[in-house]
């Protein structure tokens, strides 16, 4: 593993499925009556918000509780940011009450990979969504929750994702989630292919690794998991498409287009979902939508992503005694 986790594209094949083994690992802690390792005692980990977040923030703070690290929550909203102090020197502050790790979403593409580089801190940093450019962790739960889904829990030790046809749906140009699946399952096997109104795929999409289609219908019954995407209005500066209703009519999941789907098929969706747009109720609400699961697995994905990173080189959870145990 290497120190930081700025982006998807930088994990190997075998740091990837390491990742997804090792929360396995972790989520059989959630299974326990104490759901606490006492894996990061005595290290200090700092959430630094500059975004809005429910699921990513709530997540690693229950994540890094779970192995027992000291947390800090840091909001843009209410800090001296809102006096004009920079990321540098935020950074430099956080550095000065020693921390080991700096989780930190940001509405700028890059800042992550800034702090990580610049040598302000020593610290770790994790990547929890910068821009329109990478939310690594949220690829990994994805990940996570496919090979969970569709190889197995068991037999999915070990396995990446060779095969599997996945679907993304919907906001491309916008979509972090979207550039960090791509790459993600690019380098677990999986065959990706992005569906999206022509206004909203991202200028150079032919360099990414994976195929692209305008409709929708036809890509279904090829998916063994479907993902959809929310319409980001707040990164939009013009009009990418007539109406609200002309976008679901063509580009959203109701039950008839879910009825097209293979079987075993799954939908998924990152969260937060706007019912009625990309997804209907009925469709969100269905035992095939596993945006609960994913939001579950969140916290067992970033469990492994804090162990790894913070120099984690022993079998999580077989060789550490739970905080229960001691
Ligand atoms: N999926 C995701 O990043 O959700 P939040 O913006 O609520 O963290």
């Amino acid at each position: 593993m290497q120190r930081h986790l700025i982006s998807a594209a930088d994990l190997t094949r075998d740091d990837a499925v390491l990742i997804l083994d090792t929360a396995e690992e972790m989520a059989r802690v959630a299974d326990r009556p104490i759901k606490k390792l006492p894996t990061l005692r005595g290290r200090t980990i700092v959430n630094l918000f500059f975004e809005d977040s429910t699921r990513t923030r709530i997540s690693f703070e229950a994540a890094e509780k779970r192995l027992s690290a000291d947390v800090i929550n840091f909001s843009a909203k209410g800090s001296s940011v809102s006096k004009g102090e920079s990321l540098k020197d935020t950074a430099q502050t956080l550095e000065a009450m020693g921390v080991d790790a700096v989780v930190i979403r940001h509405g700028a593409s890059g800042a992550p990979y800034r702090l990580a580089t610049s040598g302000w801190i020593d610290a770790a940093v994790v990547n929890a969504g910068d821009g329109t450019h990478q939310h690594p962790t949220q690829a990994l739960l994805d990940a996570f929750t496919m090979r969970r889904r569709l190889v197995g829990r068991d037999a999915g030790l070990g396995q990446d994702l060779s095969g599997k046809r996945i679907t993304i749906v919907g906001d491309v140009l916008h979509s972090r989630v979207a550039r960090s699946n791509v790459d993600l399952l690019h380098t677990l096997g999986a065959e990706v292919t992005l569906v999206a109104p022509p206004t909203l795929v991202p200028v150079g999409i032919e360099t990414w690794p994976c195929a692209v289609s305008y409709d929708l219908d036809s890509t279904l019954p090829k998916s063994d998991a479907v993902m959809m995407l929310r319409v980001q209005r707040e990164r939009m500066n013009a009009a990418f498409f007539p109406t609200e209703r002309e976008y679901s009519r063509r580009y959203g999941l109701d039950g008839d287009r879910m009825a097209r789907m293979p079987e075993h098929a799954i939908v998924m969706h990152p969260g937060p979902m706007v019912r009625g747009m990309e997804i209907t109720a009925e469709v969100a609400d269905s035992e095939r939508c596993t945006v609960v699961e994913q939001v579950a697995n969140g916290v067992s994905i970033r469990m492994a992503v804090l162990y790894l990173l913070l120099g984690g080189n022993e079998p999580a959870v077989s060789h550490a005694r739970t905080t229960e145990e001691k």
